[in-house]
């Protein structure tokens, strides 16, 4: 059950990134919504144009949606709906699983990265990216934060690894993201509550310049109505920021 959508998976094996087959496949005019989910990728992107590693065993998925599906209150705050939806998704399969959430892209346990959503549009659909690493935990190349597995905080939650796999994953993470799309009652104030309240504000933040590390040093202090990031800087005066990506 998926609140009204029924599941829509393409499952393939490696692809260049699933961001640009899905583009291919609405151009093809493949059945919307659907997902595709890549068992690998060869040429995985993040925010910023970076590179994402992309080997075999982690979940690799875009989630095509009609732009007239999402209501207007939903869209200014999609990428932050895109993290909660993730979170959820992992909490649904390890229960009481300590998972957070960095503004604004990057889903969090302990500090380390499970893994990031990127959100794209052709004008007429959205394109939902979501990487999570399910089994693998990728190098850290650049001034990044270092990378936890599902698997490894299913194993300290006493759930069984091999319980948890990508196909699961993505099918969680459809459901909650229709839920969260067709909830007529669902706010824009509510979306951005939720996301401030699974940040984790004990972290130390950067921004990110290209792939330099900025070295000022900040904390997440609160999401103002449009879900932008108000910041501490180390002399305790505020800055908000709005299209920063930060390590
Ligand atoms: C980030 O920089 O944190 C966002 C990473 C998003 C990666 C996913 S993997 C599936 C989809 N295909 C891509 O090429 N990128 C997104």
């Amino acid at each position: 059950m998926s609140e009204g959508i029924p599941l829509n998976i393409h499952c393939v094996e490696e692809v260049s990134s699933t961001m640009d087959v899905a583009r291919e496949m609405v151009a093809a005019s493949t059945r919307v919504p659907f997902a595709l989910l890549a068992g690998s990728q060869a040429k995985g992107r993040g925010t910023g144009g970076r590179a994402w590693a992309s080997p075999r065993g982690n979940m690799y998925c875009t989630i095509c949606v009609p732009e007239a599906m999402v209501p207007a209150e939903v869209m200014p705050v999609l990428p932050l709906v895109a993290g909660l939806v993730c979170r959820a998704a992992i909490m649904e399969l390890i229960p009481g699983a300590d998972v957070h959430l960095k503004w604004p892209n990057d889903i969090i346990h302990n500090g380390m990265k499970i893994g990031g959503t990127l959100v794209e549009n052709d004008g007429t659909h959205l394109f939902i990216g979501i990487g999570m690493n399910v089994a693998v935990a990728p190098p850290v190349t650049d001034a990044g934060r270092p990378a936890t597995t599902i698997h490894n905080i299913a194993e300290a939650a006493g759930v069984k690894s091999e319980t948890v796999n990508p196909r699961q994953l993505a099918a969680l993470v459809w459901r909650h993201l229709f839920t969260t799309v067709n909830d007529n009652t669902i706010t824009r104030a509510e979306l951005v509550r939720r996301f401030d309240a699974a940040m984790d504000k004990s972290l130390t933040l950067h921004r990110r310049n290209g792939a330099e590390r900025g070295e000022e040093t900040l904390t997440a202090v609160r999401l103002n109505e449009w879900g932008h990031l108000t910041v501490r800087k180390p002399d305790g005066s505020e800055e908000t920021l709005m299209a920063d990506y930060l390590f």
